[in-house]
């Protein structure tokens, strides 16, 4: 399916529907993307809870947002989204803090080891945690405090990559199963199952798996599929819930050692403008990805 270009103009942002009281979390908020992205939103109007898994960094990145002037409504919240654990307290803490209010969730925090040109899969398993198993998690625990009501739409943003689409799966019988209209949960978690299987029996390379950056690629894979499962689920009309991935794009941050077609900054716009689109023009299980240079937006019609 070719992409769409989508809501190349600006201008949509002038249909502001959002106020003070609307409350968005960014995981992997410190740096990178998810720091851009919280400024972003806090400079919109929107309050933002920064969350981070290290409280110094965290604390760090709303103490430069004060400093630049954006930081009166951010918040900080400690969120290991590896980490059962610490998904469960962050819900907890969120509820206690702002009860069922959550308008936006951004799953941004992800993690590769790989140098640009390497492709190890030696940290499979925790890659699979923080890109896969944590953005469901979370959803799966912050779902009761989503503020879904008949005047919003709570949207949930994952942030995913290019390199996770289905065509870079070469092993026919894999991208079956995920291509089904009826895919269920348990099958994803079963590639997933099948991937790390793969990996510590040494037979990965010869599998059919995605061949560039593969750990990865495999997690946004699983990503993108359990996007398009939940936004099924709660298929939008009258669900009062919206789920839709961002590939940023080559982009200048740690996870690329800085190279990139474009910053942060430039990221972070578009995924702003995504997560805040007026209600009637808020689609669902959508994959949307930055163009070259940052300088248009595509989005497919299928996950
Ligand atoms: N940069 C690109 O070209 C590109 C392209 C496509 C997709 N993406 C996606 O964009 C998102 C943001 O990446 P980035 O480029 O901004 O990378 P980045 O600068 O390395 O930032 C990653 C962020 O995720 C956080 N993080 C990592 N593991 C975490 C965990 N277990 N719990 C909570 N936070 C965790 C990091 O925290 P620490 O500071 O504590 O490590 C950091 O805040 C990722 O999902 C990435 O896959 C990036």
């Amino acid at each position: 399916m070719e992409p769409e270009h989508y809501f190349p103009s600006p201008s949509l942002l002038l249909t502001r529907w959002w106020t003070r009281e609307t409350v968005a979390v960014v995981t992997g908020g410190n740096k990178g993307i998810g720091f851009a992205l919280v400024k972003r939103f806090a400079e919109l109007g929107v309050s933002v809870v920064l969350t981070a898994r290290n409280k110094q960094r965290g604390e760090a990145a709303v103490e430069t947002l004060r400093e630049e002037g954006v930081g009166d409504y951010v918040h900080f919240l400690l969120l290991d989204v590896s980490d059962p654990l610490s998904v469960s307290t962050f819900a907890s803490s969120f509820k206690a803090k702002f009860g069922p209010t959550l308008d936006i969730l951004v799953n941004n925090a992800g993690v590769s080891y790989n140098e640009l040109e390497e492709n190890s899969v030696e940290h499979a398993e925790s890659v699979m945690k923080t890109n896969f198993h944590g953005p469901k998690l979370l959803i799966q625990a912050l779902l009761p405090l989503f503020r879904r009501s008949s005047f919003s739409i709570t949207r949930v943003l994952n942030v995913s990559s290019r390199l996770g689409s289905l065509n870079k799966v070469r092993n026919a019988d894999i991208r079956a199963v995920l291509e089904r209209e009826e895919l269920m949960e348990e099958e994803i978690e079963g590639v997933v199952d099948m991937f790390l299987r793969d990996v510590r029996e040494g037979r990965w390379r010869k599998e059919g798996w995605p061949s560039y950056w593969t750990e990865y690629a495999v997690s946004k894979l699983a990503l993108n599929a359990y996007s398009r499962v939940l936004a099924k689920r709660y298929s939008y009309e009258g669900s009062g819930l919206s789920v839709n991935c961002f590939c940023p794009g080559f982009t200048q941050t740690s996870m690329t050692k800085g190279k990139g077609t474009h910053n942060a900054e430039a990221a972070a716009a578009c995924a702003a403008t995504l997560a805040l689109l007026p209600p009637h023009l808020l689609p669902t299980g959508k994959f949307f990805s930055l163009g070259r240079a940052a300088t248009f937006l595509n989005a497919t019609s299928k996950l």
